[in-house]
């Protein structure tokens, strides 16, 4: 068991192209020492060069530290990420897509101090591509997971925060976090549910924040304002971590605690000194 029998769980918002990666890799290894983190999951769907995720992106995370990927609404933008989505235990995609669509619904995986966290992926519905109710597709993950798992992270994929609220209800009492992800905006309601699940309706964006969501903002601009077609290239000013550290009861898998988490270039710089120092 962890120490007090308690389990921290850190999700990355949605990590966005080189300038976010390069954050990751950095600072992750320090940040879960100094924070006593037994499990970080991430939101790469914006990791190879703001969309979807590449198998050498993939090892890249992991290798850094990441220890579970979630996905989004880009997640099948290169095929390529196929035979990882199908062969790896460390990555899910929406438990509410069609059960033949590349990638595996859930996953169970185990922290060093052996407390079982399940991590599920779903996709919301208002003003995004149809799919299947995540409501219901939730309430079949959890049928199907095995009693003793009972820290259980859902990372909710969501545009609206009404969608996410809905969730986060739906959910109280019955997993541990029920965190948003895809809009890029960290929000400030991160709370514990009456029936102790940690919420928060969005996470935020790792990558650069002298952007619009992550690209470049004249290119944006040029395109909304004249429909002159611009390639939306990754920004790269104000690289930052944003993060929700979600503490639990590992026995009862009950949130404790909730905190936002920022780190910016210089404050990863500091953590990437801890575990790879320079000299
Ligand atoms: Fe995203
Ligand atoms: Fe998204």
């Amino acid at each position: 068991m962890q120490k007090d029998d308690h389990v921290r769980l850190l999700l990355i918002g949605d990590i966005v192209g080189k300038p976010g990666r390069q954050l990751v890799t950095r600072a992750v290894s320090g940040l879960r020492i100094e924070e006593s983190i037994d499990l970080v999951v991430a939101n790469a769907e914006n990791a190879a060069g703001g969309s979807g995720l590449t198998p050498a992106i993939y090892h890249e995370l992991i290798a850094a530290g990441v220890d579970c990927i979630t996905m989004g609404d880009h997640i099948y933008r290169r095929r390529e990420i196929f035979p990882i989505l199908n062969g790896e235990a460390r990555i899910v995609r929406p438990a509410n897509f069609p059960q033949e669509a590349p990638g595996r619904a859930f996953t169970v995986l185990g922290t060093r101090g052996k407390t079982k966290v399940a991590v599920i992926s779903l996709l919301g519905r208002v003003f995004m591509a149809p799919v299947d109710c995540p409501f219901h597709a939730v309430d079949r993950v959890l049928d199907a997971l095995a009693s003793d798992v009972r820290v259980i992270l859902v990372d909710f994929h969501a545009e609206a925060t009404s969608d996410m609220q809905l969730m986060g209800r739906h959910l109280d009492g019955r997993v541990t976090a029920v965190l948003g992800t895809h809009t890029h905006v960290t929000t400030a309601d991160e709370q514990i549910l009456p029936g102790g699940t940690a919420f928060q309706c969005d996470v935020g964006m790792t990558g650069p924040h002298e952007s619009i969501l992550g690209r470049r903002i004249d290119r944006v601009l040029e395109t909304v304002r004249t429909f002159r077609p611009t390639h939306f290239e990754v920004a790269t000013g104000e690289p930052r971590i944003h993060a929700t550290l979600v503490e639990a009861d590992a026995v009862t898998g009950r949130a404790t605690a909730i905190r936002r988490i920022v780190v910016d270039a210089a404050r990863a710089a500091e953590l990437g000194e801890r575990t790879h120092p320079t000299e």
